[in-house]
């Protein structure tokens, strides 16, 4: 099959080709994103492959199939930038990568915890600059504190794992309890109780139009004072100007984001030269207890073979009219 890879990066190139290694699909690798202008870049392939920030709404999709495209390979598990009534109108089969590294997201919130917690990101810039003073970098206690985490699918689930192991009390809220999180002494309650009773609270549900903007300003008001805030879903879940606001007040302590819902087009690139237009993020970048990275919680050796080894076996079943086992349609948007 001929795919048309958009949002490539060269590891992306390196980990697809070596995926692809029996020659089963004839990759273009292409830099730019897929939008409604770069969607002409796909002509003469049968599939394309994409990534989070790429554009797959209707006039996108349209534009595709008006191209004899009919398949879109996801090389993500996160799928809500699909617009998947106009995939099934259009008759295009979606396939993505569904659990290709929960431990790579689920290390990454804990790294996010930890570093904030003992102000890691200060403390490197201070002691290379030959300041070994530690005022203001005091810390607390994981140990015996409560976290609270939003969605205990494959990534939750990891996480509480990983908290327990700090001695966490570890509460969650989810329409369908995990038995191994309970089994593991998880606690479920509702969202708004766990708000309350969390001091440090991590998001790990699919943006859908109910979690769209589920920390907003009326549920930050129910938080503790001074709680940790762990975004490494989907910027969207947050109302990031209310969470701004909450940092100004100190109602949020410690902020730690690795998705921001205006990161297309910035996460994934480099800025270092270049003008920072978006005042949100700038503002954000300002707080020293707020840690902001790229959409790097996928980004490990093992997810990034996965997530190839995976996208060619999505490829071939699609090729092969198999069962496609990693299918997101509306009927099935879970993929299960
Ligand atoms: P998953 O599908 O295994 O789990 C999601 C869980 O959220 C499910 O248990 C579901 O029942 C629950 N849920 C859905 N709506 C809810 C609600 N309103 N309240 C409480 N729980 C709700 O997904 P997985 O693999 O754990 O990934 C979670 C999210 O992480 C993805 O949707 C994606 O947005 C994000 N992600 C981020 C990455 C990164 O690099 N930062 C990489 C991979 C995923």
């Amino acid at each position: 099959m001929r795919v048309a890879v958009y949002s490539v990066k060269s590891y992306d190139e390196q980990f697809l080709a070596a995926a692809n290694s029996s020659g089963a699909h004839e990759f273009v690798f292409l830099e730019p994103r897929l939008t409604e202008e770069t969607a002409l870049l796909a002509q003469g392939s049968d599939a394309v492959c994409t990534f989070v920030n790429d554009d797959l709404s209707e006039v996108v999709l349209e534009k595709l199939v008006r191209l004899g495209i009919r398949g879109v390979a996801l090389r993500s598990a996160g799928f809500n930038h699909v617009d998947l009534a106009a995939a099934s109108r259009l008759g295009m089969q979606v396939v993505r990568v569904p659990d290709y590294s929960p431990h790579a997201v689920a290390e990454h919130c804990a790294t996010l915890v930890l570093a904030l917690n003992r102000k890691i990101h200060r403390a490197y810039q201070r002691v290379r600059e030959g300041n070994f003073a530690l005022g203001g970098l005091m810390g607390f206690d994981l140990y015996g504190k409560s976290v609270g985490i939003v969605g205990t699918g494959q990534i939750g689930a990891c996480f509480a794992d990983i908290m327990l192991g700090f001695g966490c009390r570890v509460v969650a809220t989810d329409p369908f309890p995990d038995p191994h999180c309970e089994a593991r002494g998880v606690e479920y309650l509702p969202l708004d109780r766990l708000l309350r009773d969390s001091d440090i609270v991590s998001l790990h549900v699919p943006l859908t139009p109910e979690t769209d903007r589920l920390i907003n300003a009326e549920r930050v008001a129910v938080m503790r004072d001074g709680v940790t805030l762990i975004n490494t879903s989907r910027g969207r879940l947050i109302d990031t100007p209310a969470v701004i606001q909450a940092l100004k007040i100190g109602k949020i302590g410690y902020l730690g984001l690795d998705v921001y819902e205006e990161e297309e087009g910035v996460f994934f690139e480099d800025y270092s030269e270049r003008v920072l237009h978006d005042d949100v993020l700038a503002r954000l970048l300002t707080f020293p207890n707020v840690l902001v990275t790229g959409h790097q919680g996928f980004f490990t050796e093992e997810a990034l073979q996965n997530i190839a080894e995976t996208t060619v076996n999505n490829l071939s079943a699609m090729e092969n009219a198999s069962t496609l086992v990693n299918e997101v349609t509306l009927e099935r948007p879970d993929g299960q």
